[in-house]
């Protein structure tokens, strides 16, 4: 279906910049002119990742500068967010599935021995991303899932922990109360609490229907005992489950590179649910003849364009790192017929890291709104993020598919 102007400014966030899109027929999408590394000299080592990795590459970065293998030194980057409880999309207080469990994906490749290791659906093992290498070093397999990939992990001396927090565990609940009107979650009929439902007067403002979920889900939030200042991060949560995950490449002066993904996966997935990130080719790809690529975002895309290893054959034919992402996120926008209504709530985020050093970050939007464009962060002796070149510069629509969220709404709780 073709895009039009009219939808695209009825359906999409953006204003200004967005009047451009709207007027892209199929076939012409907006490849936005951004930086990409232009220098026939570019450094080496050099460490690649998606934004949450920010606080983490410094030391991997001297690791690697002193000699660490690039395998090591990108998973020393991913393990700072998988044993972070605050970050609710890796590891140790990832936001749960459907049922309450946490569930982590994780892949990695090391380019100089050409091997690989994955562990999907992984239940109580927090730092999945070093399962992943002990199935590559410490068996003949690539690839183990759920009760197999945590025996294994137990086995080779992993420690048994609850991934899932107190914080998050509230979340999961808020969650569930707010998807209870036809089940048992929340206050019954006995409870002072309950509610009978209200009849919407029809016809009634996207705007206040808008307000009254939020309000009736902070007062719930406070039900449940989440601390005032973390409500409203709690409430985002529930109304757009986020995709997060980590990539991170890493690439020595001798020309070594290798890459891993790790994850926690879409929040309040279906148990058992694998995205992209365990999928070598899809989450991450390594080919030490070529470089290094990795996803964040909507696993399912991605998993369709088995994009890590697109990218990989598409700088092998040469193309640029930037061309190479940004042409496998068209087979993206091709799957959907070039379709804005539905590609709108589909968001991918490329990290591509040529052997050479050259790199880019690409993305199917500009990000989720003007404070939170999509970033990749780099170190090659100086640490930086910087933003990420879209396909269409507009912003991504949060999933699932409500009414979007008017601006004064959202203003009011922000
Ligand atoms: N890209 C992470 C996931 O979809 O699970």
């Amino acid at each position: 279906m073709a895009f039009s102007r009219r939808d695209f400014v009825k359906t999409s966030v953006l204003g200004a910049v967005a009047a451009g899109v709207g007027t892209l027929a199929q076939g012409e999408e907006l490849a936005a002119q951004q930086h990409e590394s232009q220098s026939s000299s570019y450094k080496r080592p050099i460490i690649i990742a998606a934004h949450n990795g920010f606080n983490y590459i410094e030391d991997p970065y001297t690791f690697l500068k002193n000699g660490g293998d690039t395998l090591d030194a990108a998973l020393r980057v991913v393990k700072g967010p998988e044993d972070d409880p605050k970050d609710t999309s890796v590891g140790l207080g990832g936001l749960p599935n459907e049922e309450g469990v946490v569930e982590l994906d994780s892949c990695c490749m090391h380019g100089p021995t050409r091997r690989a290791g994955s562990v999907g659906g992984m239940r109580n093992i927090k730092n999945v991303s070093l399962v992943a290498k002990a199935v590559m070093t410490d068996t003949g397999h690539v690839m183990l899932v759920g009760e197999g990939a945590e025996r294994f992990a137990v086995a080779r001396g992993f420690p048994r922990e609850n991934l899932l927090t107190d914080h998050s565990r509230k979340i999961w609940l808020l969650w569930k109360e707010y998807h209870s009107n036809n089940d048992w979650w929340g206050p019954g009929l006995a409870d002072p609490r309950w509610q009978a439902p209200q009849e919407q007067p029809e016809g009634k403002p996207q705007s206040e229907l808008w307000r009254e979920r939020f309000l009736r889900l902070e007062e719930h939030a406070a039900d449940l005992g989440i601390a005032p200042e973390l409500r409203r991060e709690a409430v985002y949560k529930v109304l757009f489950p986020p995709t997060g995950t980590i990539h991170c490449s890493a690439l020595n002066e001798k020309g070594e590179i290798s890459g891993c993904t790790t994850t926690s996966g879409l929040a309040y997935k279906l148990p058992g649910r694998v995205g992209d990130s365990p999928i070598i080719g899809a989450g991450c790809y390594t080919d030490q003849d070529v470089g290094s690529a990795g996803a964040t975002g909507s696993g399912e895309e991605n998993i369709k364009v088995a994009g890590a290893h697109t990218i990989i054959e598409n700088m092998r034919h040469g193309m640029t790192p930037k061309e190479a992402g940004l042409d496998a996120l068209q087979r993206i926008v091709r799957n959907y017929n070039h379709d804005m209504k539905k590609l709108q709530f589909v968001d991918m985020v490329y990290y591509v890291l040529r052997k050479d050093g050259a790199y880019a970050g690409v993305s199917l939007w500009t990000g989720y709104e003007a404070s939170k464009p999509h970033q990749i962060v780099v170190h090659d002796g100086t640490r930086r993020v910087e933003n990420t070149t879209p396909v269409f510069q507009a912003f991504s629509h949060d999933f699932p598919p409500e009414p979007k969220l008017p601006a004064e709404v959202k203003k009011q709780f922000e």
